[in-house]
């Protein structure tokens, strides 16, 4: 989604802003731009399409003359993805630009009025409503313009603003839209993602709802939603910029699929200390499981799919009931919702405005928040009651793959310490799981090195008009991921069905060389699944099946075989993924398809 930076210092502001703006690149986009200030002149860049037509445009920023200015990738919500509708937005008197993130709600009603008073409007966009309305109550007092403006605002935003009149700062305001602040030396930034300004300075200020920065290139001060001064702590960021960056990778999404075994150890060594489960930087060693009538789990996507695969582990280790809601679902159902149900919250970002929207309701409810987050200091983190972070690291590409390895690695410690607490898992059991658990980065690692027959598998199949992914359970869970994997790399319809459930419909799309994946890790429903597989060839289905090495069964009746090592179910789906992630990969680069970056997706849906 949009993506905003800016920059207050000595160098020249226009480079700095344009490669903040290709680091935000991966959350999607599809116009960009830049507002500089130079001797009290604003003067503004923008394109559509690619930051390379902004770069030629300005020549790589070099000529843009000024040191503080605000740049914005554009991800189009209202108007056309045109020149004209992207931001930096100027006000009528050219004297203020701004750039937003997120929706204006009341947009419409503050467009009409603005236009009744003489204001003239030259995009489509709510965010240009912001300016005017700056530009009418600026009374010399930039902040105190702001403040008032985002009083008037209904909906979400991050915002910064620049002005003619005071050519020494940047003013800034968050309200359901992630925003930080880059603390430098002798220069300061702010952006909507870290990725932006962690090349500049590793010190940022993380705003919350309702404040305000002002910036100038020696201080940042913070202001609450009535102007008083807060204080707030300088986090230090913890990774450096070549974690973002290709690492000798074709795409940052397959340089993230073979760095989940170092992600997933990441993310369970520090939770396992003298072989138990500790979650004490959580606050969550007394929770009180004894107390829990039943877990819901709510996410979108990918991150939805990874709640689907820890549903089966968690009610088969805690023997309570789990509902998997999907967010945007979720918010609006009148949920049945009370002070014994433990509300689990995943997401990648931090940032999902769905995601948020149904932890808010569900909170208001009563329920009880776990939330199982990657991006550190994001609105989800900090509302929650207990935040355990996935220590992936920064995802860049635009699917996840790493993000969803440590989300199921997080829910299958999370279901392991809740059984043993409720004394539905023994101790030998325990011990038993645990060390699977341990296991995982070394069996994701092998299942990476055990397939180099899958980019000539992808030959096979990237010209299928669409994919069938089956499984039974835990397998579902998965197919259901590997098949959103494939859609939205590769464009190939991909579709996940139950393998049970052939036979109700779906089994009159088979037909002679259709492809179909059968996903066939689950032992307990393994004799099941090679039914279906009989079925659907017996139509003239094309099977690559997806087993454990040493399975011989699926090997004689497969037309093709991909191969993990051999893991418990209960916690398979995690290393299952892993070739299918791949099988994803191959299919989209046989396609010439812009893997990092597809079509029409954005990596954090900050709007509803
Ligand atoms: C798919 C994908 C998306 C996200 C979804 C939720 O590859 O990445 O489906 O999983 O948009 O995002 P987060 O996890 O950031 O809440």
């Amino acid at each position: 989604m949009c993506g905003i930076v800016g920059y207050i210092g000595n160098q020249s502001a226009a480079p700095i802003l344009l490669d903040g703006l290709k680091k935000l690149e991966y959350r999607g986009y599809d116009s960009a731009g830049i507002a500089v200030m130079n001797n009290r002149t604003i003067s503004v860049n923008k394109v559509s399409g690619r930051i390379a037509n902004l770069c030629e445009k300005t020549n790589d920023g070099k000529n843009v003359k000024g040191c503080i200015g605000i740049g914005h990738t554009r991800w189009a919500t209202h108007g056309a993805p045109t020149d004209i509708n992207a931001h930096p937005h100027l006000s009528n008197d050219g004297r203020f630009a701004v750039v937003h993130n997120g929706i204006i709600e009341n947009y419409i009603d503050l467009r009409e009025k603005l236009i009744e008073n003489g204001y003239h409007f030259e995009s489509q966009t709510d965010t240009e409503v912001i300016v005017h309305l700056i530009e009418k109550y600026y009374d010399g007092d930039l902040k105190k313009a702001v403040l008032k403006v985002a009083s008037k605002l209904e909906g979400s935003y991050a915002i910064g603003v620049v002005c003619a009149d005071e050519p020494d700062k940047i003013v800034a305001v968050r309200e359901y839209s992630p925003l930080l602040i880059g603390v430098g030396i002798d220069e300061n930034f702010f952006a909507s993602d870290v990725t932006a300004l962690v090349s500049h300075t590793r010190n940022v200020i993380y705003l919350e709802d309702g404040e305000f920065a002002e910036i100038t290139k020696d201080e940042v001060s913070v202001f609450d939603s009535t102007g008083k001064k807060v204080e707030k702590t300088v986090s230090r960021i913890n990774w450096d910029i070549q974690a973002a960056e290709k690492g000798g990778f074709e795409h940052f999404m397959l340089k993230e699929i073979n760095e989940q075994p170092g992600a997933v150890k990441a993310t369970i060594t520090p939770r396992i200390k003298d072989d138990t489960i500790d979650f004490s930087e959580s606050n969550l060693n007394d929770l009180d499981v004894n107390n829990i009538s039943k877990i819901i789990i709510t996410a979108c996507g990918s991150a939805y799919y990874a709640g689907c695969a820890g549903k089966y582990v968690l009610e088969r280790l805690c023997r309570i009931p789990v509902q998997v809601e999907l967010a945007s679902e979720l918010r609006y159902s009148d949920p049945l919702i009370d002070n014994k149900t433990l509300l689990i919250v995943i997401s990648q970002s931090g940032e999902t405005a769905d995601t948020i929207a149904a932890m808010r309701e569900c909170k208001e409810r009563g329920a009880k928040t776990i939330a199982i987050v990657n991006v550190v200091g994001s609105t989800i983190a900090k509302i929650a009651d207990h935040t355990i972070y996935t220590w992936a690291g920064p995802e860049i590409a635009v699917a996840t793959t790493k993000g969803y390895t440590t989300q199921l690695s997080i829910l299958y410690l999370l279901s392991l310490f809740i059984g043993k607490k409720l004394g539905k898992v023994d101790d030998s059991q325990y011990a038993e799981y645990l060390d699977e658990i341990k296991s995982l980065p070394k069996n994701i690692q092998a299942s990476l090195d055990m397939n180099p027959a899958i980019p000539a598998i992808a030959k096979k199949y990237h010209n299928a008009k669409a994919l069938f992914f089956i499984g039974r359970n835990t397998d579902y869970a998965v197919a259901l991921e590997a098949a959103l994997k494939m859609k939205e790399i590769s464009y190939i319809h991909a579709e996940s069905y139950a393998a049970g459930e052939l036979k109700h419909g779906t089994i009159a799309l088979i037909d002679d060389h259709q492809p179909v994946i059968a996903l066939c890790c689950n032992e307990a429903l393994f004799e099941k699944t090679i039914s279906n597989i009989v079925e659907v060839k017996a139509r003239g289905a094309e099977v690559l099946a997806v087993s454990f090495e040493d399975n011989q069964k699926t090997a004689a009746i497969a037309d093709d075989v991909i191969t993990l090592p051999r893991v418990n179910t209960i916690f398979s789906s995690a290393v299952e993924i892993i070739p299918l992630q791949l099988l994803a990969y191959y299919v989209a680069k046989e396609n010439g398809c812009d893997i990092d970056k597809p079509k029409n997706l954005a990596k954090s849906v900050t709007v509803e």
